[in-house]
C-alpha cells in the first residue's frame, strides 16, 4: 500500500473541499503561491476561487514563484480577481489582462522575490496555497515538482492552505533541497561550492497551526508542448557549440565546460539538443527550469548532474520523468529559486548562462520582455540574475521574426532588460557576436557583420555610418534610433517602402 500522504495525524481533521479552503481568501487579500513555469502550482482551490468570483466581487494579489498553469493565472484572470501580480507569468489570458492594465503586474528578478517578501518590500501575505506530494509527521511539506518561492511564502503568510496532489508520485520526496538564507546584517554566505551539494532540508519548514485546510486533488501539472526544433534554431545550437570549442581551445573554458544554465523557450530547448548530440561529456547544470533536453543529455550519459527550481518538462517529457524518477533522482536536486538564480552562487560556479532576447541593439543591449517596446511578452524572469552574474553571459535570437518583416537586430532596443555591461555573445543563425573586450563602435561591427539578416545588414551599415559623423562614444542619430520600430507600427514591416 502507498504510504499515506498525510502523516500528522493531528491535521486530518483539517482536509476539506476545494470550494471550502477557497472560503478563507478574502477580497483584498494578498495569496502566495507554489508554482514555477507550469510546475507544482495549486490546481483545485484557484478554480474553486474562480467559480466563487461568480456569485460576489473578489479582488486579490497574486505572488508566485513564475509562470503558472491556466488552473492558476487563465482561470483567475479571467474571473476578473487578480489586482496585483508578480514575478513573472506566461498564460495568454492574464498577458492580456496586464497589457489591458486591469492587472497591474510587478516584473521582478525571480531570485529577488522572496527576499523582498521577507524585508517587507513587497506587503503582507494573508495566505499562501501550496503543492505538496504529502505532509510529514511534524507537519512540514514536501513540494512537488517545483520549489519556486514556496519556503517562504509558507514562512511569511498567515494561513497555509495545502493541495495534496496525488497524480504527483511520492518519489519525489528527497529530490529538493530546502534553504532560507537569513536576511541582512545577519547573512552568511550561502554554502554551496559545488551543483551536487546539499545544503537545507528535503522539506519546507511549516508551524502545524498555520495548516488552514488541506485539499486533495489530482489535476496533473497542465505543461507545455514544446515546438520542435527547427532549421534556424538548430544553426543557433551549432553556432554557439563551435564557439564552446573555441573557447576551449584558447583556455577559456574548461573541456566539460563550467555549470550551464538555460532559458525558457525551443530555442533554450534546441541548444541543449544540440549539446545531447555534440561529443561533450561529463556536463553540469546550474539552472531554473528543468526542460525535456536535459533529460535527454542525462539519458545519454553527458550530463553529470543537475540543479534547478522545476521540472518543466513537455507531456511527453513529465511522462518519462515520472517512468524513471527513482534513476533521475540521483542526479537532480531542486532547491528555492532564491539560492537556484542566487547571484553570489552563479558567480562563485562559473556559470554559463544562455538566455533568449526578442530584440538586441548593435551596441549589445538587450530586450527580453516588450513587444515593441510597450506590450508586455512574459517577463525578466531569471535572465537578469544569471547574465549578471554568469562568467559567460550568452543571449540567442533568431536574426529576424514575423516572417523577416521584423529584424531582431535593431539600432536601438525599444525597452532594455540587459544593458551592454552583461551581455558578453550574441548569437543568431548566421554567427557569433563576441563582446567582450570591445568598446561600442567595435562591438556594433561585430554585431551586425556576424549576427544580422543579411537583408537588414546594409541598412544597419547606413544607419552605423551616419551615427559616426555625428560623433560620441556610443553614436546614434537619435530621430531615427526607433524608427525601425515607428515603420513596423506603420506598415507591418522594417523595411523602408521602396
Ligand atoms: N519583435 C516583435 N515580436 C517578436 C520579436 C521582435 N523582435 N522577436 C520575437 N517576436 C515574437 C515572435 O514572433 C513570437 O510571436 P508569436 O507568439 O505571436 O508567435 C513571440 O515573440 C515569441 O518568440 P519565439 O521566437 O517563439 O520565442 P521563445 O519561445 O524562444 O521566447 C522570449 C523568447 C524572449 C519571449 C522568452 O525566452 C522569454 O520570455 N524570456 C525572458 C525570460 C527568461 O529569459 N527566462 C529564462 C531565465 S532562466
Amino acid at each position: 500500500m502507498e504510504e499515506p500522504r498525510v502523516r500528522c495525524p493531528e491535521l486530518l481533521k483539517k482536509v476539506t473541499s476545494a470550494a471550502e479552503a477557497a472560503e478563507l481568501i478574502k477580497d483584498g487579500m494578498t495569496v502566495g503561491t507554489s508554482g514555477f513555469t507550469p510546475a507544482g502550482y495549486p490546481k483545485a482551490v484557484p478554480l474553486a476561487l474562480a467559480e466563487r468570483a461568480k456569485k460576489e466581487r473578489i479582488k486579490i494579489n497574486l505572488w508566485t514563484g513564475a509562470s503558472v498553469g491556466d488552473e492558476l493565472d487563465g482561470a483567475l484572470a479571467r474571473a476578473g480577481i487578480i489586482n496585483k501580480r508578480l514575478p513573472y507569468q506566461t498564460n495568454e489570458s492574464i498577458r492580456d489582462a496586464i497589457n489591458r492594465r486591469e492587472v497591474q503586474y510587478i516584473d521582478i528578478h525571480l531570485s529577488q522575490v522572496a527576499q523582498q517578501a521577507r524585508y517587507g518590500f513587497l506587503g503582507h501575505l494573508d495566505v499562501a496555497i501550496v503543492e505538496a506530494v504529502a505532509i510529514t509527521p511534524e507537519g512540514y511539506l514536501i513540494p512537488s515538482t517545483s520549489v519556486g518561492n514556496t519556503p517562504t511564502f509558507v514562512e511569511l503568510a498567515e494561513k497555509v492552505i495545502v493541495e495534496i496532489n496525488t497524480s504527483q508520485p511520492l518519489e519525489l520526496e528527497g529530490m529538493h533541497d530546502i534553504y532560507i538564507p537569513a536576511d541582512p546584517p545577519k547573512r552568511k554566505p550561502i554554502p554551496l561550492t559545488r551543483v551536487d551539494e546539499r545544503i537545507g532540508t528535503p522539506y519546507i519548514l511549516c508551524e502545524p497551526d498555520k495548516i488552514a485546510a488541506i485539499v486533495f486533488t489530482d489535476i496533473p501539472d497542465n505543461v507545455r508542448p514544446l515546438a520542435p526544433v527547427d532549421a534556424i534554431s538548430k544553426q543557433m545550437a551549432e553556432n554557439l557549440i563551435e564557439f564552446f570549442k573555441r573557447e576551449i581551445k584558447a583556455g577559456r573554458l574548461p573541456d566539460k565546460l563550467l555549470p550551464l544554465q538555460s532559458g525558457v523557450g525551443s530555442v533554450a530547448n534546441a541548444v541543449l539538443a544540440g549539446l545531447a548530440q555534440s561529443d561533450f561529456s561529463d556536463l553540469e547544470f546550474y539552472s531554473e527550469v528543468i526542460q525535456d533536453s536535459v533529460f535527454d543529455l542525462i539519458d545519454a550519459g553527458k550530463m553529470r548532474f543537475v540543479s534547478g527550481t522545476s521540472i518543466t518538462a513537455s507531456e511527453a517529457g513529465l511522462k518519462r520523468f515520472y517512468e524513471n524518477i527513482k534513476s533521475y533522482r540521483q542526479k537532480i536536486i531542486l532547491r528555492p529559486q532564491e539560492i537556484s538564480n542566487n547571484p553570489e552562487v552563479i558567480r562563485r560556479l562559473g556559470i554559463i548562462a544562455m538566455n533568449t532576447a526578442i530584440e538586441v541593439d548593435i551596441y549589445g543591449n538587450v530586450n527580453s520582455t516588450h513587444i515593441m517596446g510597450t506590450r508586455m511578452m512574459n517577463g525578466i524572469g531569471g535572465s537578469g540574475d544569471f547574465s549578471r552574474s554568469a562568467y559567460l553571459s550568452i543571449f540567442a535570437t533568431p536574426s529576424t521574426a514575423k516572417n523577416g518583416a521584423i529584424s531582431c537586430i535593431v539600432p536601438m532596443v525599444s525597452h532594455v532588460d540587459h544593458t551592454e555591461h552583461e551581455v558578453h555573445v550574441i548569437v543568431t543563425e548566421w554567427g557569433v557576436a563576441d563582446l567582450r573586450n570591445k568598446c561600442p563602435v567595435e562591438r556594433a561591427q561585430e554585431i551586425i557583420n556576424n549576427c544580422a539578416h543579411p537583408d537588414y545588414r546594409p541598412l544597419l551599415k547606413e544607419y552605423l555610418d551616419k551615427a559616426l559623423k555625428r560623433g560620441g562614444h556610443t553614436p546614434h542619430c537619435l530621430e531615427e534610433a526607433l524608427s525601425w520600430h515607428i515603420r513596423f507600427g506603420a506598415h507591418g514591416s522594417m523595411k523602408p517602402k521602396n
